[in-house]
């Protein structure tokens, strides 16, 4: 049997396990998806031994996707940008491969809702490994970025990072003029069931509302209740991102692609 694993914390409630049982009844491939919580000092130790017994790939969720940067020997291109790794394989050599589907993830999941054009403005919330996951892709697609952060001084950082990649900026609510298409949450708030703080003059009722946290039984998550008690109409979390960045990492591991759209559907109507 094939193992695969996934390694966080928390990871008690992850659909991620879930996904992957319906993928491997999908693709015909059987092979185990199994949980692992880790600490910061156990985390290196649990991934290497699972590679040294016979692991053969993983997913890397929060807290670890930028430790895990030190894992990999070797990276795609999109990781040395971003350090930061949800996919790692090992590869017929040994060597451990560290890859990033979370930006394609998010882009599937904005042009499935119609969410997103060529040139978007969009604003983000956060600046952690969750924001560097993204941001890349969302430049590529020549979309306007906008960050703002409770710590501003990392959002310096971030856009100075990007920069060279397209447009991307610090945001200022006093030098605010142009109405956001989308405003993406990549705070870690949700995790703590709380909404991050933002100004409430940014969202219209067209204003798209995206959550990269998703809730389970049908609920908002905090910030997405906050953005429709603001008005937006438009609103979504971010399961179907997690289907997306789950069926690449498939596609890395085992080279087939599972139905995306069939699977978000499918674990909408489980859950
Ligand atoms: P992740 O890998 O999920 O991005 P992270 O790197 O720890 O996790 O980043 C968490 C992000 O959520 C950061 O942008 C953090 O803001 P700070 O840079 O100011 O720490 C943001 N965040 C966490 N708790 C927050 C809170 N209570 N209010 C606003 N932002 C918060």
């Amino acid at each position: 049997k094939i193992h695969i694993a996934l390694f966080g914390n928390p990871i008690e409630h992850s659909l991620s396990p879930l996904i992957h049982k319906n993928f491997s009844k999908e693709i015909k491939i059987n092979y185990n998806y199994n949980s692992f919580l880790c600490t910061k000092s156990n985390f290196f130790v649990i991934v290497k031994n699972f590679f040294q017994n016979g692991g053969f790939g993983c997913n890397i969720t929060v807290p670890f996707k930028k430790k895990s940067f030190q894992i990999s020997n070797k990276n795609t291109k999109y990781v040395k940008i971003s350090n930061s790794v949800n996919v790692l394989k090992k590869s017929s050599n040994n060597n451990i491969i560290g890859y990033n589907t979370d930006g394609i993830g998010l882009i599937y999941d904005l042009n499935r809702l119609k969410y997103i054009t060529e040139n978007s403005f969009i604003l983000i919330l956060g600046s952690g490994g969750a924001v560097y996951s993204i941001v890349y892709h969302l430049l590529k697609k020549k979309c306007c970025i906008f960050i703002l952060n409770r710590t501003i001084s990392k959002s310096c950082i971030l856009v100075n990072k990007f920069k060279k990649f397209g447009k991307i900026f610090v945001f200022d609510k006093n030098l605010y003029t142009k109405k956001f298409d989308i405003i993406i949450n990549a705070t870690s708030c949700g995790l703590y069931n709380f909404s991050p703080k933002f100004p409430k003059n940014l969202i219209f009722p067209n204003t798209k509302c995206y959550d990269i946290s998703y809730s389970k039984n049908k609920k908002l998550t905090p910030f997405l209740s906050t953005c429709r008690d603001l008005g937006s109409r438009k609103y979504s979390d971010g399961l179907g991102m997690l289907v997306a960045q789950a069926a690449y990492s498939c596609y890395i591991w085992f080279n087939i692609l599972p139905n995306i759209k069939k699977n978000i559907n499918l674990l909408k109507s489980i859950i």
